[in-house]
């Protein structure tokens, strides 16, 4: 059998984990294993590496990055190059294809089974946004990332007696502010799923230097927005691929919290540092357990479906399940979190 994969959309420390996962396991069952270059482009423009069972994929477990380069494609794009896609994949002579991505590249391989190529979706983001599944891989790395920040940033904030401000990434969901925040021990933690009231977060943190406190940490993820009508925000731009495009509103949100406690106040974003580098030891486990997991269902003619974790075991799923809609944080997890604010 002849098994096809690609990585696609932002990357994420754990790729070429699942990379290295899908060759080893399909070498041992006696198939090989083709890479698309550049995510969906490099397979509408048929540029494929050969994948070989040898050193060099067993040192990229602990790679940061995909060794095979990732990509956006407008969706348009992609559904209109479908003949294209399904031609190269028969003329490579590809039995099955894993593609490895958030809920855009899981859409564009729903789009594909239904229209009849054999696919296995791999979930990956570090947002941790995909549906169907308790965590993503790459998203324990990025949790670690912010948490180092802030903890580095607590320090320097004591020192000075300041507000600090840290953006993390998420442009639609919170789950990075929150547990980066919750385990850094931030005073206030504002995502995009709970507009959140200025006023409100000035008065908590008046009241903390009240109480004799001298210094506060804020974690805002990048698509927190005010309640309506209380912070004057442009509106988002859209950019080539149909994301909306993010203003910094740690700097808006610092300004206005030192215009109105006269404190100082600095932000820092964070930005694709969270992105890079080494996956941490659950994420090259977690992206393992996919890798193998999808490549079987692949050997086995198990089509149509995605890798999930459901309560520590690996399952697969429709794609209805992982598509459409966003895994947001659920109002009990950030209550839970609002509990220690101020
Ligand atoms: O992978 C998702 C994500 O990390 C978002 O949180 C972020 O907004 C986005 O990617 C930025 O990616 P890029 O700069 O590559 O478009």
């Amino acid at each position: 059998m002849r098994i096809a994969t690609l990585t696609s959309g932002g990357d994420c420390p754990g790729l070429n984990a699942v990379i290295r996962g899908i060759v080893r396991t399909a070498a041992g069952e006696g198939h090989t294993v083709v890479g698309f270059e550049d995510g969906w482009q490099g397979l509408l423009e048929d540029r494929r590496v050969q994948l070989y069972d040898d050193d060099f994929i067993d040192r990229i477990l602990r790679r940061g990055g995909t060794i095979l380069g990732t990509g956006r494609l407008h969706p348009d794009d992609f559904m209109a190059g479908i003949d294209r896609v399904k031609a190269n994949l028969e003329d490579a002579g590809i039995d099955a294809l894993i593609p490895i991505g958030g809920e855009g590249t899981l859409k564009g391989a729903r789009f594909l089974h239904d229209n009849g190529v054999p696919v296995i979706g791999v979930p990956k983001t570090i947002d941790n946004d995909v549906n169907g599944t308790d965590y993503t891989f790459g998203f324990d790395t990025a949790v670690a990332v912010a948490t180092d920040a802030i903890d580095r940033l607590h320090t320097t904030a004591e020192s000075h007696d300041r507000v600090m401000i840290v953006e993390v990434m998420g442009r639609h969901v919170g789950w990075i502010a929150l547990h980066a925040g919750m385990a850094g021990g931030a005073h206030e933690i504002l995502i995009p799923e709970f507009p959140f009231d200025i006023d409100d977060v000035c008065r908590r943190m008046a009241r903390r230097f009240q109480l004799g406190e001298k210094y506060g940490i804020i974690v805002v993820a990048e698509g927190a927005l005010p309640k309506e009508g209380t912070l004057d925000v442009a509106e988002r731009e859209v950019d080539q691929f149909g994301h909306e495009k993010f203003q910094d509103m740690s700097a808006l949100i610092a300004k206005e919290i030192e215009n109105r406690l006269d404190t100082d106040v600095r932000s820092t974003v964070l930005g694709h540092i969270q992105r890079g580098g080494t996956p941490t030891a659950f994420d090259r486990v977690l992206a393992t357990r996919f890798a193998v997991n999808a490549t079987k269902a692949a050997i086995r003619g198990d089509f149509g479906k995605v890798v999930a974790l459901k309560g520590g075991s690996i399952e697969l799923i429709d794609f209805e399940e992982a598509v459409g809609t966003l895994k947001e944080v659920p109002e009990k997890r950030y209550e839970t979190a609002r509990s220690l604010f101020g």
